[in-house]
């Protein structure tokens, strides 16, 4: 099978889960700016990765756009925040914002954690980080949940969270569909 691995990745998460995946499937991780939708049409099996911001997956708009309506093709979709993926509906509501109705039954979703590179983040994404660190320190400290409290302990830090252990039941789904 022709399979390859998409990417979008800002501070380098996904695009690390981008080359585990493409070395435990042997084959290529690609960014998703790198490639056309031509060449893109080339591959039988695509699996995109996009890093969470604010709730939306990087690059997965563009991602669909350049996809087109084939119908034939396997796809998978990995997203990477920092939400705990044990917690599933946090990245199933994700996956139900962002993908359209008409691609909804055409993506296996798969939920990865990524880490916090605050030292490597742009002004902007560092102010960004302020806001649920600062609602979170709103709430009496009984009323905080899990994601609340690693909002405040973890502002400004980076953070390494990510796991090759994640990818396993990915491939095997990839191996299994081929
Ligand atoms: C501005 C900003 C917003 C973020 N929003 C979310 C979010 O809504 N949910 C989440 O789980 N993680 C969120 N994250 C964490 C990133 O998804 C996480 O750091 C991920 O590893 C980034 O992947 P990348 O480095 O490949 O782009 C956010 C990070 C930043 C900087």
């Amino acid at each position: 099978m022709n399979t390859v691995v998409v990417y979008t990745s800002k501070y380098g998460s996904t695009e690390k889960y981008a080359q585990w995946i493409a070395e435990a499937l042997g084959c290529k991780a690609k960014k998703l700016s790198e490639l056309s939708s031509k060449s893109l049409s080339a591959f039988d099996t695509i699996i995109y990765g996009g890093g969470i911001y604010a709730g939306a997956i990087a690059g997965f708009k563009k991602f669909l756009s350049k996809l087109g309506s084939n119908d034939n093709k396997t796809l998978a979709l990995y997203i990477v925040g920092l939400t705990d993926p044990q917690k599933q509906d946090a990245y199933t509501e994700i996956a139900d914002k962002n993908i359209p109705p008409e691609w909804k039954n055409r993506f296996k979703v798969f939920a990865f954690r990524g880490d916090q590179r605050f030292s490597r983040m742009s002004t902007m994404h560092k102010l960004m980080m302020r806001v649920p660190k600062s609602m979170a320190e709103k709430k009496p400290p009984e009323q905080r949940t899990e994601d609340d409290r690693m909002f405040i302990e973890n502002f400004g830090k980076d953070v390494l969270l990510s796991d090759k252990g994640f990818i396993l039941p990915l491939v095997d789904y990839i191996k299994s569909a081929e």
